[in-house]
C-alpha cells in the first residue's frame, strides 16, 4: 500500500451507529437540482442517485423535497415529498440506489420566507415564517398562527412516515441555511413572543415538535439526522450561536427530542468554530453532545460554496486528519460528487490524478 492511499483511509473505514451502518465515511450531500417536473422525480433522477450508490459512496442525502404543504418550495421542478406521483418516484429512487448496496435518506424540506410571492407551484400560496420576515428584515407576510405551526409540524411527521413506508434509510429534517425550520431558531427572523419565540431554548420548539412528531411516527430505530447551519444562503456571516455556551442550549433540546445524527453544514470544513480551538462546528457538536456528525464543506475543492467556475481540486490531507482524531464522524461531498459521480471510487482506490476536473460547462450535464 503507498503512502498516499494510507491517508485516505480513514474515510473508507465501516461506520457503526446503534440505527445506522455504512460502508464507509462518505455522505452524499444534499443538492438542490431542479430536474422534477411537476415536483416528480423521475427514472433520471433514480440513476443519478443510483450511479453515485455504485460508485462507493456510503450515504447519500437527497436533494431538498417539499413537505406536504402549499408554499414548501419554490420552483415547480424542485422534488416535493408528497402525493402518489411523486412518492412512487422516491420509491423508484430508493430502490436504484438498494440494488448497488446503497443507503439513502431524503431530505425534508420547507423553504419559509425565502420562497417570493407568486413563485410555482401553487403561485397563490403566500410564504411562511414566524415572523413573516425576510432575513432582510422586510415584513412580507403575517407570522405563521398556531394551526400553521401545527399542520407544517404534522406535514413533516407525515413525509417521515412516508419515507419510512417506502423503504428509505433514515430522514434528514433541513434546518439549515435560512429555511423555514432555522428561521424559527434565528433571531432575527424569529420575533415572536409565544412559546415558539424568545431566549434559544423557545426558539428550537418548532424544531423540537418536528423532530417529535418524525419520532412518534418512524418509530425508536430509524435514523433521524438534523442538519443545521449559522450560516444563511442570504447572509454567510449570520451566527446562532456564538459561543459553545450558546450553542450547547440550542443542541440539547433537539437531542432531547430525538435527533441522531448531526449535519453541521459549514462552507469551509477546516474553519475553526470559536476561538481557542481547531474544532469545526461538527467537532463542536459532537464534543457538546455526543451524537454521530457529519461534517460538509468545499470538500477535495479550494473554492466557495457555490463557486462553480473557481473551484479547483485540492488535497484531501487535512480532512483525514481530522476525522482520523474523532473531530468528526462522516464527511459529506457535494460539488465535487456532482462532478464525478465516481469520486468516492478513485479517492478508494488512489486514483485522485483521475478525478474529473471542476468545470461549470460540464456540470450543466449534471448526470
Ligand atoms: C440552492 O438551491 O442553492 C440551495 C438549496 C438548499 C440549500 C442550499 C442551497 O440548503
Amino acid at each position: 500500500m503507498t503512502n498516499k492511499n494510507t491517508t485516505t483511509l480513514p474515510l473508507f473505514k465501516a461506520f457503526e451507529s446503534d440505527k445506522l451502518s455504512l460502508i464507509n465515511r462518505t455522505v452524499m450531500a444534499p443538492m438542490t437540482r431542479g430536474f422534477s417536473p411537476a415536483g416528480v422525480p423521475g427514472e433520471d433522477v433514480a440513476a443519478y442517485y443510483r450511479r453515485r450508490a455504485e460508485n462507493g459512496v456510503g450515504l447519500i442525502v437527497t436533494e431538498g423535497t417539499g413537505i406536504n404543504h402549499p408554499s414548501s418550495v419554490s420552483g415547480a421542478s424542485i422534488p416535493v415529498f408528497y402525493g402518489e406521483e411523486s412518492l412512487n418516484g422516491w420509491a423508484q429512487v430508493v430502490k436504484e440506489v438498494h440494488k448497488v448496496g446503497g443507503k439513502i435518506v431524503p431530505q425534508l424540506w420547507h423553504v419559509g420566507m425565502t420562497r417570493k410571492k407568486g413563485d410555482l407551484p401553487n403561485q397563490e400560496a403566500l410564504p411562511v415564517g414566524p415572523s413573516g420576515l425576510e432575513l432582510s428584515g422586510e415584513k412580507v407576510t403575517e407570522p405563521m398562527t398556531e394551526d400553521e405551526v401545527a399542520d407544517i409540524v404534522a406535514a413533516f411527521g407525515q413525509a417521515a412516515a412516508d419515507a419510512k413506508r417506502i423503504g428509505f434509510d433514515g430522514i434528514e429534517i433541513h434546518g439549515a441555511h435560512g429555511y423555514l425550520i432555522d428561521q424559527f431558531l434565528f433571531k432575527d427572523t424569529n420575533q415572536r413572543t409565544d412559546r415558539y419565540g424568545g431566549d434559544i431554548v423557545g426558539r428550537t420548539r418548532f424544531a423540537v415538535e418536528i423532530i417529535e412528531a418524525c419520532r412518534r411516527e418512524v418509530g425508536p430505530d430509524f435514523p433521524i439526522i438534523f442538519r443545521y447551519s449559522q450560516w444563511k444562503m442570504s447572509d454567510y456571516k449570520a451566527k446562532l450561536a456564538k459561543t459553545p455556551n450558546e450553542l450547547e442550549s440550542l443542541l440539547q433540546p433537539l437531542v432531547e427530542a430525538g435527533v441522531d445524527i448531526f449535519h453541521c453544514s459549514t462552507r469551509r470544513f477546516w474553519e475553526p468554530e470559536f476561538e481557542g480551538s481547531d474544532l469545526n462546528l461538527a467537532g463542536w457538536t459532537k464534543k457538546l453532545t455526543g451524537k454521530p456528525v457529519i461534517s460538509v464543506g468545499s470538500v477535495g475543492l479550494d473554492g466557495e460554496f457555490t463557486s462553480f467556475a473557481s473551484a479547483k481540486k485540492t488535497s484531501l490531507d487535512g480532512l483525514t486528519e481530522k476525522l482520523a482524531n474523532d473531530e468528526f464522524d462522516l464527511v459529506a461531498i457535494g460539488r465535487s460528487l456532482l462532478m464525478d459521480p465516481e469520486w468516492v471510487k478513485k479517492v478508494r482506490d488512489n486514483r485522485e490524478d483521475d478525478l474529473l476536473p471542476f468545470n461549470k460547462e460540464a456540470l450543466q450535464t449534471l448526470y
